[in-house]
């Protein structure tokens, strides 16, 4: 089983941005932690970040015939970008909507996701574990069929 995980804007800076809400866990610290994961699960793990939102939409577009499900923390794009929305619905490959903060605990435009509905389901608000529990899911789910 392969899984991409596709991550958006902002999000190489992790470690030092806003550490008060994101942690100190750099990016390539979560890489390692999921890899770990998706290795004991046997999931093939594709990794993926960019601070484009076309960027972004073509990854997803890549999505169909090169995996069998994404984990997707589209950051900032999540509540912004109906160009995110539309690959997801052209390609329509199983995914997890996931954020190491809990969204709905923020600001009020954090608190609207325009890709939510399209999901398996949501992790939000774990820091880097939402990476993991979303990838343990996403693969329970896909081996369940
Ligand atoms: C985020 C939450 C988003 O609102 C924010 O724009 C991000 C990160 C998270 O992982 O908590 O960049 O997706």
């Amino acid at each position: 089983m392969r899984i991409c995980v596709l991550n958006g804007p902002n999000l190489n800076l992790l470690g030092q941005r806003e550490p008060e809400i994101y942690g100190r866990a750099t990016l390539a610290d979560i890489e390692r932690l999921v890899r770990d994961s998706a290795r004991e699960l046997s999931v093939e793990l594709e990794w993926f970040q960019t601070n484009h939102e076309g960027a972004l939409v073509e990854a997803i577009q890549q999505l169909e015939g090169r995996a069998d499900g994404a984990l997707l923390n589209a950051a900032a794009l999540t509540h912004t970008s109906l160009a995110v929305r539309d690959a997801l619905l052209a390609v329509q490959v199983p995914f997890v909507e996931l954020h190491l903060s809990n969204i709905f605990a923020r600001e009020p435009a954090r608190h609207h996701s325009l890709v939510a509905d399209l999901a398996v389901g949501i992790v939000a608000g774990f820091g880097p574990q939402s990476y993991v529990l979303a990838l343990q899911a996403l693969a329970g789910r896909l081996r369940a069929g």
